[in-house]
């Protein structure tokens, strides 16, 4: 995604939490983004030439001394400028406005009004609305040249704006869905202010990275690890397109997944212009985990073994790119884009220096999440696959509390199909739901006998970010019918309970 192919739009980090949600939501409105440090050069920015820039929210004050600023030029270039939040008072502060703390300050949704109708940014937007707010600081006076367009009960400046110099700042988050109209908003910006021609979409996403990929590998071959996940699924979907008979995805079958996925894995891509390996590890696996109970250390060496398995297998492979379906958010979490890392991937930024490849290919690299699942629906991957819900890495080990055993996994799995079957045939949609295979025993009684098996938890939660969650409430009547099938069909299971946690306190998965 070159910069001559299409209009960009430039999203400066302060350290705003929703950095990602405004780069989402401008590719939403079909203009390209890119997320960028707030220390990045003008020369970088002139380079790139953005048809406007957007400047985050921070937790800062721009009084601190430790806090971002920028310099007055960025504000001289020309270019369209949108400052929320943080980037607002910054705008003020650095143009010669005056910012200090608010009377009160604002968090959560405040009723706010739009004075200013001649205010391009409010074109065809209710005057009286809702907006996200969150800050202690605020604008006391504007910039000479602006003109103060908003309002709320305690921020008397919530809005301004420089028409001539196409210079636009809320102290609201217009990004979040909690501020009415606000992707209408940005929308404005981006048609009514930067000249937005709406240039991004999915099929040509699909054209550019085909033909990157072709330049980059011409006729050597790629190795891809695949794990049914949406990321390499879809990975290895825009690379059989690109390169059919070059790709080689190794699938390794770690035999901690849930029933018959591996099946359905292998069904997906066998038979197509690619060359599929599925390496079945089980038993290694499991003999590596006998005896072990201790979360951490499952997943340590399902981590540690999937890399030995995947390395020898791909030792075949020498010589060859390795592919992997990095998405944009791993990127800007590495810090490759702003140089704030918030975690570290794997492999993202480089190869290790003694690698049998030859290049990393990373057709996703650009994209968010909700991009890689429309990629995948156009390149004609099976829902099921595309909307899949996630799924840890190290498989059903961290849902089967306790040692990890075959004869254990198939209890755990039996019972987890019967749920998800039966929250399919009721028609309900949660984000993430499972059932865990708990190491406690509890007396029961069937027909005239008495048992004494496992007690099974089942979890369904509602999050979009998977950082916090809610339980879902389910309807009694589908615990009733799951909770008797399980405890019937499976055998070894006695009891099921149902979490009514959220996140925190707990996590989503219960190791
Ligand atoms: P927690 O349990 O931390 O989970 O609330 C948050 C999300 O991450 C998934 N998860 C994992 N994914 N490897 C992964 O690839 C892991 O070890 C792992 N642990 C948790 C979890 O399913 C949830 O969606």
């Amino acid at each position: 995604m070159t910069k001559d192919l299409n209009q960009t739009v430039v999203v400066l980090d302060f350290g705003g939490q929703y950095k990602e949600l405004i780069a989402r939501r401008v590719r939403e409105c079909g203009v390209h983004s890119q997320i960028l440090s707030g220390a990045t050069p003008l020369e970088t920015l002139r380079q790139i030439a953005p048809i406007g820039i957007i400047l985050t929210g921070g937790p800062h004050s721009v009084y601190d001394a430790s806090s971002p600023h920028t310099v007055k030029e960025l504000f001289e270039m020309g270019i369209p400028i949108l400052g929320i939040c943080y980037g607002m008072q910054l705008m003020a502060y650095t143009l010669g406005g005056e910012v200090g703390p608010c009377k009160v300050s604002e968090y959560g949704t405040i009723s706010a009004t739009y004075d200013d109708k001649a205010c391009a940014l409010f074109d065809g937007l209710e005057s009286e609305t809702v907006t996200l707010m969150s800050h202690t600081d605020c604008v006391l006076r504007v910039p000479d040249g602006f003109i103060g367009a908003a309002h709320t009960a305690d921020c008397p400046i919530a809005a301004m704006y420089n028409a001539e110099r196409r210079l636009y700042a809320v102290q609201f988050h217009p990004e979040v869905e909690r501020t009415r109209e606000g992707t209408r908003l940005i929308h404005n910006f981006l048609y009514r202010i930067c000249g937005a021609k709406g240039d991004y979409n999915i099929d040509d996403v699909i054209d550019r990275q085909i033909r990157a990929i072709r330049e980059q590998v011409g006729d050597k071959g790629v190795v891809l690890g695949l794990s049914g996940g949406v990321d390499s699924s879809v990975c290895a979907a825009i690379l059989e397109r690109a390169i059919p008979g070059q790709l080689t995805c190794i699938f390794v079958d770690h035999g901690m997944m849930r029933k018959n996925e591996g099946d359905e894995i292998e069904r997906a891509f066998k038979g197509k212009s690619l060359n599929f390996v599925r390496v079945d590890a089980e038993e290694r696996f499991l003999s590596k985990l006998a005896g072990v109970t201790e979360p951490e250390r499952k997943r340590k060496i399902i981590g540690e073994e999937f890399v030995r398995v995947f390395e020898e297998e791909s030792d075949k492979y020498a010589g060859s790119f390795l592919a992997q379906g990095t998405i944009y958010p791993d990127v800007v979490e590495s810090g490759l884009t702003t140089g704030a890392v918030i975690k570290s991937h794997h492999n993202v930024g480089g190869l290790p220096k003694d690698t049998k490849f030859i290049g990393l290919v990373e057709p996703l690299r650009y994209l968010f999440k909700d991009e890689v699942r429309a990629l995948g629906r156009r390149l004609g991957l099976d829902e099921a696959l595309v909307s899949r819900q996630p799924f840890p890495g190290p498989g059903l080990a961290v849902r089967c509390i306790g040692e990890v055993t075959k004869e254990r996994l198939d209890i755990l799995r039996d019972a987890d199909y019967i749920y998800r079957e039966e929250i399919a045939r009721a028609g309900l949609k949660y984000d993430q739901y499972f059932a865990v295979l708990t190491d406690m025993r509890t007396v029961g009684v069937m027909g005239d006998g008495r048992t004494y098996n496992y007690v099974l938890g089942l979890r369904a939660v509602i999050t979009s970010d998977f950082m916090t969650c809610e339980y879902a409430h389910i309807p009694y009547s589908v615990l009733d019918v799951v909770s008797s099938r399980i405890v019937n069909e499976v055998k070894g299971v006695s009891r099921v309970v149902y979490d009514v946690t959220g996140k925190p306190p707990a996590t989503i998965e219960w190791e």
